[in-house]
């Protein structure tokens, strides 16, 4: 595999999850297969699960591994071409991509929507210049439109907790005092609508997605309707798609807040998020905290999601 980007670059599901829990089940088993190569992961933006299961992956596997934060002691990066660099921007991507692939062998690049330009964010104007550029794997560790390891993640921690054959997933929005992106909700879609799930979005009228994400999905602007027989809840802010507001947040109605009331109405559903996650603002206490919440095993399932792309990336090179 030489990205990891979208949904399609895994391949059929049910392989790629059925590859997934061989690889959980023998974390160990793969060590020579990165011996002496060499993982950079590149942040232009805060993590927590992504960083640290992304190198535990990649140590699982024997790499070596480099990180680093461009904001944090590298040079500050230009990104568009074009530009006359004489602000605080000392380096521009199309020299630093070749440097940096010189001295690995995958690339893992977070960098998120700046939710002001709607099409150079869904033109996925940065990781698009590494796939361009590197000249090596490169995989998307959250970038402007998807977050295809959480999504994998998702996917493999559903596999293991449904007891139906075909569980109601439904995603829904929550409040959030801050503009988030899109890309969590819309790869959460693009996965689910890839499988045979019966698969619902609610959300507030004016937080309608892309419609290429949204797919198959049925949207349900009742939430509690939404959540009727749910066996799956799926919580997630982002901020608005549809112009003129793309990137702005047009409610905090904590009426839309994941609780225990509206938990009722699944058919005893569990509770997922990606996190981090703002409780009492998307979810309740008693929730998050309920053993119908599985936001942890679905957050150690990012090893495992992480570990699972690597090991196809090093066995193409
Ligand atoms: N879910 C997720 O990507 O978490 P981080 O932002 O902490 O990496």
């Amino acid at each position: 595999m030489k990205k990891f980007i979208c949904v399609a670059d895994i391949g059929p599901l049910d392989a790629a999850v059925k590859e997934a829990l061989e690889v959980k089940a023998n974390k160990f088993g793969y060590t020579e297969l990165g011996r002496n190569k060499t993982l950079l992961m590149l942040f232009f933006n805060s993590s927590l699960r992504t960083r640290l299961s992304t190198q535990k992956a990649a140590m699982n596997l024997g790499m070596n591994v480099m990180v680093l934060d461009v904001n944090q002691g590298a040079w500050k990066l230009e990104t568009e071409r074009g530009v006359i660099m004489d602000g605080d921007k000392a380096e521009h991507l199309l020299e630093a991509i070749p440097v940096m692939a010189s001295y690995c062998d995958i690339i893992g690049v977070r960098a998120f929507a700046g939710l002001t330009d709607k099409k150079a964010d869904y033109e996925e104007q940065v990781i698009s210049q590494f796939l361009n550029y590197a000249g090596c794997p490169v995989f998307s560790m959250e970038a402007a439109t998807r977050h295809p390891l959480q999504s994998f993640a998702d996917l493999i921690t559903i596999e293991e907790f449904k007891t139906v054959e075909r569980p109601k997933v439904v995603m829904t929005w929550a409040p959030h005092p801050k503009a988030l992106p899109q890309a969590v909700p819309n790869s959460f879609a693009e996965w689910m609508n890839a499988t045979d799930y019966d698969f619902v979005i609610t959300h507030p009228e004016g937080y309608e997605l892309d419609p290429s994400f949204v797919g198959s999905a049925h949207v349900e602007y009742d939430q509690k309707k939404a959540f009727e027989g749910a066996h799956f809840i799926y919580a997630k802010n982002w901020s608005a798609y549809a112009d003129p507001n793309y990137g702005k947040v047009l409610s905090t109605d904590k009426t839309w807040t994941v609780d225990a009331e509206k938990m009722a109405l699944t058919d005893n559903a569990f509770f997922m998020h990606c996190l981090p996650v703002r409780r009492n603002m998307i979810v309740t206490d008693e929730v998050i905290e309920s053993e119908r919440s599985i936001v942890i095993p679905e957050a150690a399932n990012r090893e495992i999601s992480a570990q699972t792309v690597l090991k196809k990336m090093l066995e193409t090179l």
